[in-house]
């Protein structure tokens, strides 16, 4: 199976993003956009390097656990703040998020029974086993961005 080379395009493209985006500031209590967008960037801060480390030679069993298990640990933070009014600049977020609760559910769910899966294989340390799982959880990401985060 070939790995998606997309994810540091995906990371960098996010940081452009808030390059530009920079001028906007989130001035609401709470910061709720900027504390979900926070949490997506620790999110892919965990999520990246183990798929650095499935294309690269570096591939450490106990480093991708570490990983895997950090993910499980952020996997909860940003959904608390897509509150019913949390569509303003400087989201991302595109409003399907408020049109279509039970789909934006149904995919949030999928990342995370794929998040369970792939700690589940990175807990058997068989290199082999990690890049159909990694790969599941890459393509629940990427699902939920194509209706949920303009591009
Ligand atoms: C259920 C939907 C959903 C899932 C699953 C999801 N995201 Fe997102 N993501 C979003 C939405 C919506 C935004 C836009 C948030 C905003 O700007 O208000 C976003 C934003 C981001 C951002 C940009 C943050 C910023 O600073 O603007 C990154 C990076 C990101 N997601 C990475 C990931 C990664 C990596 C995964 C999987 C490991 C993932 N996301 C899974 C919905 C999702």
């Amino acid at each position: 199976m070939r790995l998606p080379l997309l994810i540091p395009l995906l990371l960098s493209a996010a940081t452009l993003l808030t390059a530009c985006s920079g001028e906007v500031e989130d001035t609401r209590p709470g910061q709720p956009v900027k504390t979900r967008q926070a949490s997506f960037k620790d999110i892919i801060r965990s999520f990246e390097p183990m798929g650095v480390m499935l294309r690269g030679k570096n591939f450490n069993a106990d480093k991708f656990l570490v990983m895997a298990n950090e993910l499980v640990a952020k996997r909860e933070a940003p959904w608390a703040h897509f509150g019913p009014d949390t569509n303003y600049p400087p989201t991302k977020a595109t409003a399907e998020v408020w049109q279509q609760p039970e789909k934006f559910e149904r995919d949030r769910l999928a990342f995370i029974a794929a998040t369970d899966t792939l700690l589940a294989a990175a807990q058997t340390k068989d290199r082999q086993q990690l890049e159909a799982p990694y790969q599941a959880v890459y393509d629940t990401c990427q699902g939920c961005h194509k209706t949920f985060r303009k591009r």
